[in-house]
């Protein structure tokens, strides 16, 4: 795969504006974010839960729901540790997420709507317990990040498929695109 996860992650830092005061700041909420992850998982799948098709995804394997809600809690206590300071690893487990969504399936249309839901549940969250804006801006421009990792994983997988599966250029797919997107 051309994407390498680490560059990507320092170029989406730097377009975010995600610095070391946030990576601080979130690091010190490490255990706080704990004790509303749970919170926010039910809200997540809740949301998930009243959309038919996504309901429907949730519920297609075995014991899917349970495994998603766990898998849910680690990723959202990650952000605030950032696992290896946001480092290697942490890339490397976002792009892993991105590659799982896409082979389900599941797309932009799915994701972006459910981050926002996550956002907007920690932010209210935030606001019950007055704490520091400073927080909500940096957990926003974290979730930003992850999120354009799934939605890159889209991008990056679907070129690739196409590149592999006809033996065209990068140049010429590109051109075929622009000239698609005319059309439409
Ligand atoms: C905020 C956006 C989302 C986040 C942060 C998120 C997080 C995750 C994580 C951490 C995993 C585990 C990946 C792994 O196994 O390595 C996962 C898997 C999965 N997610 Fe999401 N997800 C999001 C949106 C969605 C949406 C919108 C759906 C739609 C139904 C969905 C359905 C699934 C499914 C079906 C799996 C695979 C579960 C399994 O069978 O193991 N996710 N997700």
């Amino acid at each position: 795969m051309a994407l390498d996860p680490h560059e990507f992650l320092k170029t989406l830092e730097h377009r975010s504006g995600f610095t070391n005061d946030d990576k601080q700041l979130l690091l010190s909420y490490a255990d706080w974010g704990q004790t509303i992850a749970s919170e926010m998982a039910d809200h997540f799948y809740a949301y998930l839960d009243r959309d038919p098709e996504m309901s429907n995804i949730l519920t297609a394997k075995e014991g899917r729901m349970h495994r998603l809600r766990e898998t849910f809690i680690q990723w959202f206590h990650e952000m605030f540790t950032g696992m290896d300071n946001w480092d290697k690893a942490y890339a490397d487990r976002r792009w892993r997420i991105g590659l799982v969504h896409v082979q389900i399936g599941i797309g932009p249309q799915h994701v972006v709507p459910a981050m926002a839901t996550v956002v907007q549940e920690v932010g209210n969250r935030l606001r019950a317990e007055g704490k520091e804006q400073a927080l909500q801006d940096a957990l926003g421009r974290i979730c930003m990040i992850d999120l354009a990792f799934i939605e890159q994983a889209y991008v990056e997988v679907s070129s690739a498929a196409v590149l592999r599966e006809t033996g065209w250029s990068e140049g010429l797919f590109k051109r075929l695109i622009a000239t698609g997107a005319g059309t439409m």
